[in-house]
């Protein structure tokens, strides 16, 4: 694992300790010790691994990786920075701002859901990686009701406009004699893919929700915009999963 090296302010300002200013006062303060011994430098280095850090004689504990799932709101782009939009990493609180999260995979703008946004690239490649396979579920809802032999063709794989071919869906049937709002599993994560797919069978997707990434399911308590950090069970699922 490489080497964690930080900047006092820097660190407990992304723990939550403030802002850089309020931090500095903190530190003032003599509030802070590395090793026992009172830091008041902001720009000290510390190995927050190896250092035992303390605010106020209670130990700093420290972590490099932040993991988060969110109800992605429609109207946000899955993204870091844009130009334009809004980003759903606008959603976070400075404090996992600083942690420089990023999401994994990309939902569109109007595509509510499931989003993990992490700053654990390895974990992120090893969650989008099409060799992983990678099981999301979505809820689709249609302008007009699929119809059996829909179902079937996306079962099998169908052709996109582009040529690609989809590898067969899993398609789930919510309640029985109502073909326009449907669970859909892919493995894969062609751009629109599940509205591409839909639309081979001349049907809109409408509304796009991602229910399931791996083993991790939208937490149903999370309001549209919300989030929060994932358990410890359900990071280890996740690594678990895809750690081969
Ligand atoms: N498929 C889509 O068409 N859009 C998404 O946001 C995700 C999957």
């Amino acid at each position: 694992m490489r080497e964690v090296i930080l900047r006092t302010d820097k660190l407990l300002a992304s723990m939550g300790y403030g802002s850089r200013k309020e931090v500095k006062k903190l530190l003032k303060k003599s509030a802070f010790t590395v090793n026992g011994e009172t830091v008041k430098d902001g720009k000290f280095h510390v190995n927050p691994e190896n250092d035992l850090l303390e605010i106020f004689g209670e130990r700093v504990d420290y972590k490099e990786f932040i993991y988060l799932m969110m109800n992605k709101p429609a109207g946000y782009v899955s993204a870091t920075e844009d130009k334009v939009e809004k980003t759903v990493v606008e959603l976070l609180e400075t404090k996992h701002q600083l942690y420089e999260p990023f999401p994994v995979g990309r939902l569109d703008k109007d595509t509510t859901g499931l989003l993990l946004l992490t700053n654990d690239g390895k974990l992120a490649h090893q969650l989008t990686s099409p060799k992983k396979k990678v099981d999301k579920t979505y809820l689709v809802y249609l302008d007009i009701p699929a119809s059996e032999e829909d179902i079937l063709a996306l079962e099998r794989g169908v052709t996109l406009e582009d040529g690609y071919e989809t590898k067969p869906a899993k398609i789930h049937i919510i309640t029985e004699g109502d073909l326009s709002k449907l669970n859909i599993t892919i493995q894969e994560g062609k751009y629109h893919q599940v509205k591409r797919m839909f639309q081979t069978q001349g049907k809109r997707v409408v509304k796009l929700e991602r229910k399931r990434m791996g083993s991790l399911h939208l937490d149903l308590e999370l309001e549209k915009g919300h989030y929060r950090e994932l358990t410890e069970k359900e990071l280890i699922d996740l690594q678990q999963g895809y750690s081969q």
